[in-house]
């Protein structure tokens, strides 16, 4: 019994200077994201404009030098509450960025919320995240699936589609998206006619291709994003379909695609919270910088990931490297507002960026500024108590 006393004592004296050397020493950062599969890009593309920003600040953020421990997450959610984990309770990370896919952001937030962890969504737009799991300790530096596809049926209803069908992968965020497209668009006057999907990763669409011709919509909606937006892209075009119906989507259909959709792309209009012709003082320089780091054109990911970082900065320069204080922490994130190429956004009280949404249109290699489909559109984040 002595002996059990002692040496819990012993642990719990040795474990105090460790806690406080850890807000002292190299700030781990947990980088969560799909390097394998249909999103390895985007993945890539969050992890660059992340790392873009630290480099910017000197290497460090809040005083603190930034180690990254890495996990490839295959976009695969039955994968994800043991990889989170591991960044978790064996590599004790101070802070988690990640992830593209919904279904793994949602383990990801489960987690970071039973073990109050600092959570950094710089993708997924799983409503949940910031919906009924909202929690003081998770942020996202992306959009929820609500913004660009609700943004989208009010572009449809205006332009005058009275009938439409949608298509996706059949998982949270390609529902969601369909779903908040059809509340816009029959609040607007249309209606959804059909709802078609296919399990994720699949982009086996033939058939489904064969079905949107006999029903003739006036248009069809889509959600699909990485190697499956290029495919789906390539074979509405090669089906014959893009001269008929007119295809929308969320602008993940044509981000980061563009080079190997090639003409198929050409004309396609999208919603989203980032296009590659804003011209403004604040992207031309991100723009800039990303494509002499990388050699390559940036993305909406590369500016979620750069966004994400700043997240982290902000709450960690204001607690002074202090990631214990997250109360502070939130305060100061919830304070301030991001300069973010895409334009400058503050977070929602359940902490999802309140952005515009720009229509854009596919002009060659880039998504076209059109207009701003929908002025600082907030998240409704419904069921989210905080
Ligand atoms: C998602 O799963 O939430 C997701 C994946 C890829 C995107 C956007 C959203 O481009």
């Amino acid at each position: 019994m002595n002996l059990l006393r002692t040496s819990l004592i012993a642990t719990c004296v040795i474990a105090a200077p460790l806690a406080m050397a850890q807000n002292t020493g190299k700030l781990k950062v947990g980088l969560m994201l799909p390097y394998t599969g249909t999103y390895a890009a985007l993945g890539t593309a969050i992890e660059n404009g992340f790392r873009l920003f630290v480099a910017e600040q000197g290497g460090k953020i809040g005083g603190r030098e930034i180690e990254y421990v890495k996990v490839d997450d295959e976009s695969d959610p039955s994968k994800a509450t043991d990889n989170v984990n591991k960044l978790v309770k064996r590599d004790h990370v101070d802070v988690l960025v990640g992830s593209v896919h919904s279904g793994v952001a949602m383990a990801m937030a489960k987690v970071a919320k039973d073990t109050n962890t600092l959570l950094i969504v710089p993708n997924a737009g799983a409503d949940a995240v910031t919906g009924p799991m909202c929690a003081p300790n998770i942020f996202r530096s992306s959009f929820s699936s609500w913004q660009p596809a609700y943004a989208m049926g009010e572009v449809a209803a205006k332009k005058g589609a009275k009938k439409a069908v949608t298509i996706t992968h059949k998982y949270a965020a390609g529902d969601e998206s369909v779903r908040a497209f059809r509340e816009a668009f029959e609040k607007g006057g249309g209606q959804v006619v059909k709802d078609l999907n296919l399990p994720f990763p699949g982009v086996e669409f033939q058939a489904l291709l064969t079905e949107i011709a006999a029903l003739k919509p006036d248009v069809v909606y889509t959600f699909f994003a990485g190697g499956a937006a290029v495919k789906f892209v390539k074979d509405y075009a090669a089906a014959g379909l893009k001269k008929s119906i007119p295809l929308y989507g969320a602008g993940f259909l044509t981000d980061g695609t563009l080079d190997a959709q090639g003409a198929d792309a050409d004309g396609l209009l999208t919603t989203l919270h980032y296009a590659d012709s804003l011209n403004t003082p604040r992207d031309n320089s991100f723009r800039l910088a990303y494509a002499k780091t990388y050699k390559l054109q940036p993305d909406v990911y590369a500016v979620q990931g750069y966004d994400a970082a700043q997240i982290l900065a902000i709450g960690t320069n204001a607690v002074k490297g202090d990631l214990n204080k997250k109360a502070e922490f939130a305060a100061a994130v919830e304070k301030t507002k991001i300069d973010s190429p895409r334009g400058a956004f503050m977070l929602s009280k359940a902490h999802n960026p309140v952005q515009d949404i720009y229509l854009r249109q596919v002009v060659g290699k880039e998504n076209k500024m059109l207009s701003v489909a929908s002025k600082a559109l907030a998240d409704p984040a419904r069921g989210c108590k905080m």
